[in-house]
């Protein structure tokens, strides 16, 4: 429903340009949550905002179902309705028109701090056309469906984080837009909380068919709720595919560095550099990946008997991701080296990923 095509975005600093979006091509589907991860700086927000056009974008075109092709050239804007449709500089308008169906929500809430949780949600409905009735009786529902019916009166001073996190949410959803973009929504929150705003955009999706892109630099969010992810580094999307497959067989270097921190297996340079792990000449540390409960420890010992090597577990972790599990396992093998090589041979035929992390036999 959302199609993203070459899309680019470059600031100017003084002399300097930064590409920040450098030629994105992305499909995301509608009703789906869609997770865009990557480090600080790699063009996240620039890519989202292009989205709703709060950046224009130099190049690119985006296609969302019922408003058209937007297509950028060298900075200027044009519109087709659909496929045969005759293109035409875009309005201001139609871009008016898409951002009141695009929600937005952001780490720090963005709310108006001299207003009530009342008049922070009805703001997007002013002008709308509605009146005050209407407006006061949808506010009381968008403030029911997100659970804050009790602070209506509140100002954003006498909230917590997460419930100003879901004023912004209701206000985001005011005027009923199809599609929702999280920009860092729960990185200012607490975990405890964080769950429960990444629970209720859950809620919506399913609840309303509500599309979701959400921006993150922590793959526990990604993990939780998205449906698939890409990854982004130096402006471009670099991998992309379903969560489980993502952290089953991440292929780019960025992508496993993420990966690895969520299963908390980035503290296995703390390991190796503390010496707690040691790798003598004739053992390898091995990363085991498996995506089936079944294999784990039974077929380690199993094995460790048959080829007569020891593997020694050193890290252990299984997560459920989209309802299926996924186990990674860090262990010592040591032995000949025609023994070790074989017993790896063999559980990488158990469908099992093996990656030697540091080769004590090179
Ligand atoms: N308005 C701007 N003017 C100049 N440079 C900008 C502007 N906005 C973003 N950039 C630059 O574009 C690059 C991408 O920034 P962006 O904010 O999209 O990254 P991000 O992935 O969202 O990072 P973070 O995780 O820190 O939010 C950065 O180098 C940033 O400095
Ligand atoms: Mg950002």
């Amino acid at each position: 429903m959302i199609t993203i095509r070459g899309l680019k975005k470059t600031f100017r600093i003084e002399k300097q340009f930064v590409h920040a979006v450098n030629g994105v091509d992305l499909d995301i589907s509608e009703g789906e949550i869609f997770g865009v991860v990557g480090y600080s700086g790699a063009g996240k927000s620039t890519l989202v905002r292009c989205i709703n056009f709060l950046e224009i974008p130099e190049e690119g075109s985006i296609t969302i179902n019922g408003f058209g092709t937007f297509t950028a050239r060298n900075g200027k804007l044009f519109h087709k309705d659909d496929e045969n449709g005759a293109e035409k500089p875009a309005t201001d308008k139609q871009l008016r028109q898409l951002r009141r169906n695009i929600g937005m929500i952001f780490q720090h809430f963005n709310l108006l701090d001299r207003s009530t949780v009342f008049e922070n949600v009805a703001y997007p409905l002013q002008h709308t056309g509605k009146t005050k009735t209407e407006i006061a009786a949808k506010v009381r529902e968008l403030l029911e469906l997100v659970d804050l019916s009790d602070k209506i009166y509140s100002y954003p001073s006498e909230l917590s984080g997460g419930q100003k996190q879901r004023v912004a949410i209701a206000r985001a959803l005011a005027n009923d837009p199809k599609i929702l973009l999280s920009d860092e929504a729960t990185s200012a929150l607490d975990p405890d909380v964080t769950e429960s705003i990444l629970k209720l955009l859950k809620d919506l999706n399913r609840k309303l068919g509500l599309t979701v892109i959400l921006i993150t630099h922590e793959m526990a969010v990604v993990r939780s709720i998205c449906d698939r992810v890409a990854v982004m580094e130096n402006g471009k999307v670099v991998e992309e595919g379903n969560v489980y497959g993502i952290f089953a067989d991440p292929k780019e270097n960025v992508t496993k560095r993420f990966v690895n921190a969520s299963f908390g297996l980035s503290n296995l340079d703390k390991l190796t550099e503390s010496g707690l792990v040691n790798i003598t000449p004739d053992s390898k540390l091995v990363r085991l990946t498996f995506s089936q409960e079944s294999v784990g420890e039974a077929l380690i010992s199993q094995v460790s008997r048959k080829f007569n090597v020891s593997l020694n577990i050193i890290l252990a972790n299984v997560e459920i991701l989209q309802d299926a599990p996924l186990g990674a396992l860090i262990i010592l093998a040591k032995g000949d080296r025609a023994d070790v090589e074989n017993a790896l041979k063999y559980i990488e035929e158990q469908n099992v990923k093996v990656e030697v992390i540091v080769d004590g036999m090179d």
